[in-house]
């Protein structure tokens, strides 16, 4: 199926790449790669161009300096192999969940067949057997969130690009979801791309947490997690986990803690 990068090139690329929306530069000079098998998490404030980015790499958007490369090839336009999972769901309020996973499918041009087999495997993968025939409003916002899950991950993806996936719904939810997707990830690793906004969930998913920051922002630090795999919950309770953790977070909190002061100061 398509292009499959040669060994040792990152599966993602990026260099000096940035994004205006008329006067606003919302990001610039990213230099970034992502490996066969990687999980990349990316971290930072509201408004630093997350999401901008995510479409950038999936070619909704095209960039307005520097360049994405995917699998060696320079992103245009949204490709086969690449998926994303939306920050509020992205379903089809008219399609069932049945129909919302093969969505993905028919995009990529799969039978009548290949629809039939592939989309209740997927469905039972994220825990949605039975609701084949609701439609997103009949049910929890969790369970949307495993549908739009199912649908990204139904096109087998070489890169699968997540936009605070776990971000609507509630604190429960969303640990028994970071935990599935670590145990689905694990069955099948490929590269990841994953947004959040939750220093544990990115130190937990990630190989390495990207953080962005500025305005306009670039990339401030990139933490390598050298935590083990496979992880799970018993990762949290790692002293390294922890340690990982606050590292992020000062970084994330320096101009934050530095504006204090000098409000103190004064
Ligand atoms: N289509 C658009 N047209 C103009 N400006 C936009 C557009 N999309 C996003 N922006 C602006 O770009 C900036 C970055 O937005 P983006 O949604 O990428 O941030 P984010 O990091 O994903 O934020 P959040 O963490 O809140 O999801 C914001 O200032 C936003 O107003
Ligand atoms: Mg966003």
């Amino acid at each position: 199926m398509g292009n499959v990068a040669e060994p040792g090139q990152p599966r993602i690329a990026m260099s000096g790449a940035g994004k205006r929306y008329g006067t606003l530069q919302v990001f610039q000079d990213v230099e970034l790669t992502v490996g066969e098998r990687e999980v990349l998490a990316i971290i930072g404030p509201s408004g630093c161009g997350k999401t901008t980015l995510l479409r950038c790499i999936d070619g909704l958007i095209p960039l307005s300096a520097g360049e994405i490369k995917v699998e060696g090839e320079r992103v245009t336009a949204p490709r086969e192999g690449v998926a994303m999972v939306f920050q509020n769901f992205g379903l089809f309020p008219w399609k069932t969940v049945f129909q919302n996973v093969a969505y993905g499918l028919k995009l990529a041009g799969a039978s009548r067949a290949q629809i039939a087999e592939q989309v209740p495997k997927f469905i039972e993968l994220v825990g949605l057997t039975g609701f084949e025939n609701y439609y997103p409003y009949q049910i929890s916002g969790g369970m949307q969130q495993r549908c739009g899950l199912a649908r990204a991950l139904s096109v087998e993806p070489r890169v699968l690009l997540m936009d605070e996936p776990f971000g609507a719904v509630d604190a429960q939810t969303r640990e028994i979801l970071q935990f599935e997707l670590l145990r689905i990830w694990e069955a099948r690793p490929t590269t990841m791309v994953f947004v959040t906004h939750s220093i544990d969930e990115a130190v937990l998913m990630g190989d390495r947490v990207v953080v962005l920051k500025g305005r306009p922002s670039s990339v401030y630090e990139i933490v390598k997690v050298d935590l083990p795999r496979p992880r799970d919950r018993a990762t949290l309770l790692q002293p390294r986990f922890a340690e990982l953790r606050e590292h992020v977070w000062s970084t994330l909190m320096a101009d934050a803690r530095q504006a204090e002061l000098a409000i103190v100061k004064r």
